[in-house]
């Protein structure tokens, strides 16, 4: 039997000890021997829960404990998550855990204390939630260079847009409606900025590249800035828009970018709809694969932590190792990245447009006074001298 423990009874650890108790049999089955929760770490009290049997208020309970092999950080946040983590990988515990925040912060730092350790510190529920995508990238694609990623990693931003896009809707009328229903969070900046999709690309970027990328290099736009109107060109287009999370490989240079993009209905992103997550990655001898699934929720999340406890448990006294050296990646300034664009301008003379920006794509009729364009490839440098010089550009999007 394998004991473990779990770091704080939310949303996803409740999920893990859910997971465990229900898919006992199967887990059993599956591994040749059971998996015991024996502790749950929390400061709450839960009377009535069953949980209540295996309470403990303080970490050095679990920490201290030789019986326990593995631990589930399912608390969140970077504090006290880091210190117990720590404690826990430098005691030979593995570390399982759903905290995209620890991860970004100190991955390398807690994968190198577990190699020294004998132990490990895998985090398959920190991106993409219950999708498999960290195992692919460590496992299936150990022998792949990695060309591109491109991510829908945020539910709450895609479920906006699609509604935006079925309904004609507003962003500010399908947030307001979002949070009443509770799908979108009460202070929503970290999804609809893209700040929580640009933390996840910054992990899967390191883990495909070997390096740390560091969430502060990314350029990062939310989708606060797209309209009904930006939505009727789209679908004039045939096709719709969707917050990507982009780290690319080009050469010697890597680029990252979290941005709405028009996604045409050649891309198999372009399916994924309402809070689902999609991620695609480009490899250099397998070609693409894409993996595809709830990006949050309370199981989902949770199972993919049980997924890791598992693999730990068949590897009890030994390091699961992931390539990410603390080195930092330098990641490019975006003004090299060579792509089309969708430009709104408050002016309808084409001369005009195609003397500024070349041959376009020209979108008329939707809005009086104004028109949309789609441009040739370009630099993102060279794109915004020729706006600047332009000068009554509305908006712009990039286009896949
Ligand atoms: N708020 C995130 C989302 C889930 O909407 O996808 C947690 O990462």
């Amino acid at each position: 039997m394998i004991k473990a423990a779990i770091l704080g009874y939310g949303t996803v650890g409740s999920g893990v000890y859910e997971v465990i108790r229900k898919n006992r049999d199967i887990i059993t089955d599956r591994l040749g021997e059971e998996i015991q929760v024996k502790y749950v770490l929390d400061l709450r009290e839960f009377e009535g829960d069953p949980v209540q049997e295996v309470l403990v208020h303080d970490a050095d309970t679990i920490i201290n404990d030789a019986e326990i092999a593995i631990v589930c950080e399912t608390m969140g946040g970077e504090h006290p998550a880091y210190e117990f983590t720590k404690r826990a990988l430098e005691s030979g515990k593995s570390v399982c855990t759903s905290n995209k925040e620890l991860v970004e912060k100190h991955g390398p730092e807690l994968i190198k204390i577990a190699k020294e350790h004998k132990c490990s510190y895998l985090f398959e529920a920190s991106v993409g939630g219950g999708i498999p995508i960290i195992r692919p990238l460590r496992t299936s694609l150990a022998q792949e260079e990695i060309l591109s990623i491109t991510g829908i990693l945020n539910g709450t931003t895609n479920y906006i847009l699609t509604k935006m896009e079925n309904e004609g809707l507003a962003f500010e009328t399908v947030l307001a409606r979002a949070q009443e229903k509770g799908y979108a969070e009460k202070n929503p900046d970290a999804d609809i900025l893209g700040y929580d999709a640009c933390r996840k690309i910054a992990i899967l970027s390191s883990l495909a590249y070997g390096k740390k990328v560091n969430f502060e290099d990314i350029t990062t736009e939310g989708i606060t800035a797209i309209t009904a109107v930006d939505f009727a060109y789209a679908k004039k287009m045939g096709a719709t828009i969707k917050l990507f999370a982009k780290s690319v490989k080009k050469g010697d240079k890597y680029y990252a970018l979290v941005a709405p993009f028009i996604v045409g209905p050649e891309n198999p992103l372009y399916a994924v709809k309402g809070v689902f997550n999609a991620i695609l990655v480009n490899c250099n001898m397998g070609g693409e694969t894409m993996y595809y699934g709830k990006g949050a929720g309370k199981l989902a999340t949770a199972s993919a932590v049980v997924a890791d406890v598992l693999d730990c448990a068949r590897h009890v006294g030994k390091h699961l190792d992931i390539r990410w050296e603390e080195q930092k990646l330098e990641i490019s300034p975006i003004d090299g990245a060579v792509r089309k664009f969708f430009v709104r301008v408050s002016c309808t003379d084409e001369a005009k447009i195609r003397k500024h920006f070349g041959d376009v794509e020209m979108y008329t009729d939707i809005v009086a006074g104004e028109c949309g364009f789609v441009t040739e490839e370009m630099t993102e440098a060279e794109y915004r001298e020729k706006a600047a010089k332009f000068g009554s550009v509305l908006s712009m999007i990039r286009v896949d």
